[in-house]
């Protein structure tokens, strides 16, 4: 089958082509390359010796959207990564989060709709459970949003639910990811973020590569293990082949289907901190600074559900993330070069 991929350039969008194309997926791309390097791909292609339809494209660009349909007919399910995801950025240009994530995924919906494509796989957020009365989180937990990248996440969610409501033979996915890290095992893909990181991993690695002083943990005075925030980390390569099962199983299954993809253990960020040092034998400069605004202590996944009807579980542990991460950051130390 031939699989269109929005945002397949970027982080986990390129380990999720990479699974696809080794399951014998035709892979298109559609990427406006504005947080990512067409290199990516390109190392893709070298990883698995397949090759993948690359379309630079602005998913704003409603007309070139609906020729990547016209031109591909054969196109039978959609991946959609495509989105902006900086959370503080979001709260300073709330319009433009809006414009792209809403209006993108409109444009997608509208191509999708009109060339009879009904499968989409969408990347949502656990930030959708606002902060839990509960742990770990179900699925069904009530959503909230606290600022405008977890208000698209959610109205994305709520909007593609209404298209299953006005046409039942809609296949939609609503993946909702704990907290990705890592790298491919290659070190020749990976996390690439612009400036300074504003996720823990990246920030380690950066510490770890003598780019960055120290980290900051914000906070220590959360009523967790050790007073640091808990998180829910998952390794790249095991969420991308969440998207692979996930399409598979909804393949001939019509309806909303929605999956928490953690590992359903929580780590704090001491506890990431020492693990980082451990896999990779490097010390990792770090000093207690304020909490970040918007934090919550706690977050971690009840992932059974995507065992029961999935299949996918991860398999990858902490040492294997922090050692896939620096791998990555010492090869790559500036991240993918500029494209020529
Ligand atoms: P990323 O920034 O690396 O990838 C997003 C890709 O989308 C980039 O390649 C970017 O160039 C592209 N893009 C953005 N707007 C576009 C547009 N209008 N038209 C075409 N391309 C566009 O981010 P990622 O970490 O790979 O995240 C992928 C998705 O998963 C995002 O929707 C993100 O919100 C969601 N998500 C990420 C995390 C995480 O921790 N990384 C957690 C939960 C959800
Ligand atoms: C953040 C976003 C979330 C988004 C996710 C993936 C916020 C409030 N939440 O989640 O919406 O879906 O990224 O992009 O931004 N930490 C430090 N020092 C650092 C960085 C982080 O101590 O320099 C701590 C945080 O306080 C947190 C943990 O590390 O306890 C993880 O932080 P981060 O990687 O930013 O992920 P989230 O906050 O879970």
């Amino acid at each position: 089958m031939h699989v269109l991929v929005t945002g397949g350039a970027g982080y986990i969008g390129s380990h999720t082509c990479l699974e696809l194309l080794d399951a014998g997926y035709t892979v298109s791309v559609v990427d406006n390359l504005c947080n990512s390097s067409r290199i990516a791909l390109t190392r893709v292609e070298e990883l698995c010796g397949k090759k993948i339809n690359f379309i630079e494209l602005d998913l704003l660009d409603m007309q070139g959207l609906s020729q990547v349909f016209s031109r591909h007919p054969d196109i039978g399910a959609v991946i959609h990564f495509a989105g902006l995801k900086a959370v503080g950025e979001s709260v300073e240009q709330p319009l433009r989060y809006y414009q792209n994530n809403l209006i993108g995924t409109l444009n997608l919906c509208e191509a999708m709709a009109k060339h009879g494509v009904k499968h989409i796989v969408f990347s949502s957020s656990a930030t959708v459970y606002g902060t839990p009365a509960r742990l770990p989180i179900q699925e069904d937990f009530p959503t909230s949003a606290t600022n405008p990248y977890g208000r698209s996440k959610l109205m994305i969610e709520e909007m593609l639910a209404d298209l299953h409501i006005s046409d039942q033979t809609w296949q939609v996915v609503l993946l909702r990811y704990f907290n990705p890290v890592g790298a491919h095992p290659s070190g020749r893909i990976g996390e690439d973020p612009k400036g300074i990181p504003n996720n823990l991993m990246p920030y380690i690695t950066q510490v770890a590569a003598g780019r960055l002083k120290e980290l900051n943990v914000f906070g220590n005075d959360y009523p967790t293990i050790d007073g640091t925030g808990v998180r829910d980390y998952l390794h790249v390569v095991d969420l991308a082949k969440g998207h692979v099962k996930a399409l598979e199983y909804t393949q001939k299954r019509s309806g909303v289907f929605i999956y928490n993809l953690g590992t359903g253990q929580g780590s704090s960020v001491l506890e990431m901190v020492r693990a980082f040092m451990e896999a990779n034998k490097i010390d990792i400069a770090y000093r207690i600074s304020p909490r970040r605004p918007g934090d919550i202590a706690e977050c971690y996944a009840d992932a059974s559900l995507a065992l029961r009807e999935l299949g996918w579980q991860t398999e990858y542990g902490l040492t294997d993330m922090c050692r896939h991460a620096w791998n990555w950051q010492k090869n790559n130390p500036e991240g993918y070069p500029p494209s020529a």
